[in-house]
């Protein structure tokens, strides 16, 4: 197969206002003196996208023009024929609803389906704007803490279905894959989890953006396809964003089955004024349009890749620093470390992390209480940047215990 692209290739991505580089970013996160962290935080990857997608934007940007425009048909065309390719999910035009990002989604669902004081559900440890949305909005979150069971996490049924009767609690936002825990939710797990919902009268949020980045030997199931009564009960956010590393473009979708909740959410959206109440971006359709349909390629390797990043992260660190436990990564491209086991408190290891070995990591109590003492690696970076950052991190840890 010929390669265009290069994953080990390192990119100085500074003067690019790069979220994740930006030295003024990393002090107002991480605090004074931490503008030169090496970053391995936020969910964006140090690759370059495919070669399509620089293309195909090439294309649009020499006619010079760039009104307002509506989101281009192939977009649509590439999303539904992704999906089916990819997920076995046949998604009908219809149901598509574009969105400058999911996150932005989750919070006007959140606005039009619930009233202020209602309880919404999250499973800690949990991408945390999830928790932002709820609170920003004067909602309540109910938790439903995730359980360790060995090397991975796992649902809590029983305390998902009492948390499902309290008669305040009005939607689940579902995480799938599961970030920072990296778990690829099974089907019999979905269908419980559902089934628990939609008893209750629980509308499920399925936030389903990683659903590309599985590793080999795990299977993705998209919800709304496990049953007629799940796809009409749940709204998926999903997007080429982080499959291709496009989040810049702010180009991402919600599927919607239900007609009554598409039509009520199309006045949402209105009513926030986003432009021509398409939601989406002129070059952010294009760009994902020209990945889902022409770097198919550019992912499996990707995915090889990642999954090679995980092994050397994992062996590595538990061999060097016993004690220290890495989660099975199964999807995503973030890894949950544990080093609460470490002869150092939590607030000693982040200063050890950030002041010694000076990383930057999302730390795991941004996730919930209970990621307390844990760290979540981003290892979408070239093997040297990553192999740096371990190895400062095992050099730091072991001069502090
Ligand atoms: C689970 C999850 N949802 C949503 C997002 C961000 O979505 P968007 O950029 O489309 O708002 C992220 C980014 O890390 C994520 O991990």
């Amino acid at each position: 197969m010929y390669k265009d692209w290069d994953f080990d290739k390192v990119i100085d991505r500074s003067g690019t206002a790069s979220m994740k580089w930006e030295p003024s970013v990393l002090s107002a996160i991480f605090g004074k003196g931490k503008e030169n962290l090496l970053p391995l935080w936020v969910a964006d990857m140090d690759f370059e996208c495919p070669t399509a997608v620089r293309k195909a934007m090439e294309k649009r940007l020499e006619h010079q023009i760039y009104g307002y425009s509506l989101i281009d048909p192939v977009y649509f065309k590439a999303l539904i024929s992704w999906y089916r390719r990819r997920h076995q999910w046949e998604i009908d035009e219809n149901w598509i609803s574009t969105t400058p990002g999911i996150v932005p989604a989750i919070n006007y669902i959140v606005q039009r389906f619930s009233n202020p004081g209602d309880k919404v559900i999250i499973q800690t440890p949990v991408y945390y704007p999830f928790a932002k949305a709820i609170n920003n909005n004067g909602r309540q979150i109910l938790e439903n803490p995730l359980q360790i069971e060995g090397d991975h996490y796992k649902m809590n049924f029983v305390d998902l279905e009492k948390k499902a009767k309290d008669p305040r609690a009005k939607m689940v936002i579902l995480c799938s894959p599961h970030n920072p825990v990296g778990r690829v939710w099974t089907k019999d797990e979905l269908e419980q989890f559902g089934e628990i919902c939609i008893k209750n009268n629980i509308l499920i949020i399925s936030d389903e953006i990683h659903c590309d980045l599985i590793m080999p030997g795990f299977k993705h199931i998209c919800f709304p396809t496990i049953s007629e009564e799940f796809a009409q009960n749940s709204i998926t956010g999903i997007a080429a964003s982080k499959t291709f590393n496009l989040a810049g473009l702010q180009q991402s979708s919600i599927i919607i089955p239900n007609a009554n909740i598409k039509r009520e959410l199309t006045s949402q959206i209105e009513n926030l004024g986003f432009a021509n109440s398409i939601g989406g971006t002129l070059f952010g359709a294009i760009a994902a349009a020209a990945a889902y349909n022409e770097a198919e390629a550019w992912l499996d390797d990707l995915i090889d890749y990642l999954n090679d990043n995980f092994i050397y992260l994992k062996t590595t660190l538990e061999s060097q620093l016993p004690g220290v436990k890495v989660y099975d990564l199964q999807g995503t491209y973030l890894v949950w470390v544990d080093f609460s086991k470490l002869e150092l408190n939590s607030q000693r290891m982040v200063q050890v992390l950030e002041e010694d070995a000076r990383i930057a990591l999302d730390h795991g109590d941004w996730f919930g209480k209970n990621g307390t003492g844990f760290e979540r690696f981003n290892i979408a970076c070239p093997r040297a940047i990553l192999e740096k950052a371990v190895e400062s991190v095992i050099s730091s840890i072991k001069k502090a215990i």
